[in-house]
């Protein structure tokens, strides 16, 4: 019998899945760079438009490159079906906009992406969906924040800027013992397929932020969710037909060959990672280190048994503070001084000052976001000549 791509390894999937060859018998995926799609007859056109029939109409919400991306991302993930956005951001919302009404509640960790907090807390709030923000080691709290109306849980892991990991089948499995129909949302953007499925341990939608590793060279903005048939395959479909964050047919064909090279990249960059991780653990300058993949981590076991790897961004504070941060990053003479991650050039940033300074001083004191944190997201160059160009002396 002929195999499917999931009766393939990680990655066959990640450079075969999705292609279908159009009548040129092209080797690599043309790029559909087209708006509509035309009909054979007006009888056609109204089969399309009624769903009746399957088949392209408008790219707003299918495109032939775009579902290639789609599907090679499904494929890897285990999920039936992948919806491309037109950034991380997007797939949140459609997420959101899907699957939640007015009444509704959320629980969320605390420690996710800001943008993601000022969704839920602000744009979410003004249309009467409250949600409830937890620490994302707490699974006490977990339990205790779930009501009656919560429709959706969500946490990134492991979480941006000091690596703390959440326990995916635990908190499924706390959501789903309480209401079967609660989604549990995963933003997987710094582990990738990868490193972790998601999926396999429970959860229900998994989001990606495209920008980062699967991209993998800083070019494009997009997103994608994945999941069942149901909700994205039918929910989300149908919010961006109506909605329209979509994915553009070059940006996805980017991430279709992002996807290709996706475990060779994400497997090195890990690699590097735990070489600087193992290399500031030595530095008399250094406080402490944050990395998943050093057994000093205080989830080292959960990490160990949920990710085949550490991951790509390492974080560390110094002993001298903001002062000290700022130094060590301003004497960097190959590290790019940006926000960005998951791509092949190593970016160093202060998160305190950067992607948590709209947080008050509060919020960042009870998340351990401290002014002599630094956060390296390791790319791809030799680790050696990045360890190197840490000077600490200065
Ligand atoms: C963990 C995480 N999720 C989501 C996003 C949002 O993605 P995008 O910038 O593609 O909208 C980001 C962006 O930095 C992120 O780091």
């Amino acid at each position: 019998m002929k195999k499917s791509m999931s009766d393939y390894r990680p990655a066959t999937q990640a450079v075969r899945a999705g292609q279908i060859r159009s009548s040129e018998n092209e080797h690599s995926e043309p790029i559909y760079t087209t708006s509509s799609f035309v009909f054979e007859s007006a009888a056609q056109a109204s089969a399309r438009f009624s769903l009746e029939e399957e088949g392209n109409i408008y790219s707003r919400f299918t495109n032939p490159t775009v579902r290639v991306f789609e599907q090679r991302l499904a494929s890897l993930e285990g999920g039936e079906a992948c919806v491309g956005t037109g950034s991380g951001m997007a797939a949140m919302l459609a997420t959101c906009m899907a699957g939640l009404k007015a009444g509704d509640h959320v629980v969320s960790s605390q420690s996710i992406f800001g943008a993601n907090q000022t969704l839920l807390k602000g744009l979410m709030g003004n249309f009467g969906i409250k949600t409830t923000f937890v620490s994302l080691t707490d699974l006490d709290a977990w339990r205790s924040a779930i009501r009656q109306n919560t429709k959706m849980v969500f946490f990134e892991t492991p979480a941006n800027p000091l690596m703390q990991i959440g326990d995916i089948a635990a908190i499924s499995d706390i959501a789903h013992s309480a209401n079967p129909d609660i989604k549990v949302v995963v933003d997987n953007c710094f582990c990738t397929p990868i490193l972790q499925r998601p999926l396999s341990l429970g959860a229900d939608v998994v989001l990606h932020s495209a920008t980062k590793f699967i991209d993998g060279q800083g070019r494009c903005v997009g997103g994608a969710v994945v999941g069942d048939a149901d909700f994205v395959g039918e929910k989300i479909v149908s919010f961006m037909r109506t909605a329209g964050p979509s994915m553009s047919p070059f940006n996805a064909w980017v991430f279709a060959k992002g996807l290709e090279t996706l475990p060779l990249r994400v497997n090195q960059a890990c690699d590097n990672s735990m070489q600087l991780a193992e290399a500031l653990t030595e530095v008399a300058q250094v406080e402490r280190v944050y990395y998943p993949g050093l057994s000093t981590h205080t989830q080292y076991e959960l990490a160990k048994a949920q990710q085949s790897k550490g991951g790509a961004v390492v974080s560390f504070e110094l002993k001298g503070g903001q002062e000290a941060a700022w130094k060590l990053i301003d004497s960097t003479e190959l590290l790019s001084i940006t926000a960005n991650l998951g791509d092949a050039r190593t970016t160093i940033t202060h998160p305190y000052t950067t992607t948590h300074a709209r947080w008050s001083d509060e919020d960042k004191a009870a998340a351990g976001i401290s002014r002599g944190l630094v956060r390296i997201a390791v790319g791809l160059e030799d680790p050696i000549d990045v360890i190197g160009d840490l000077n600490f002396s200065n």
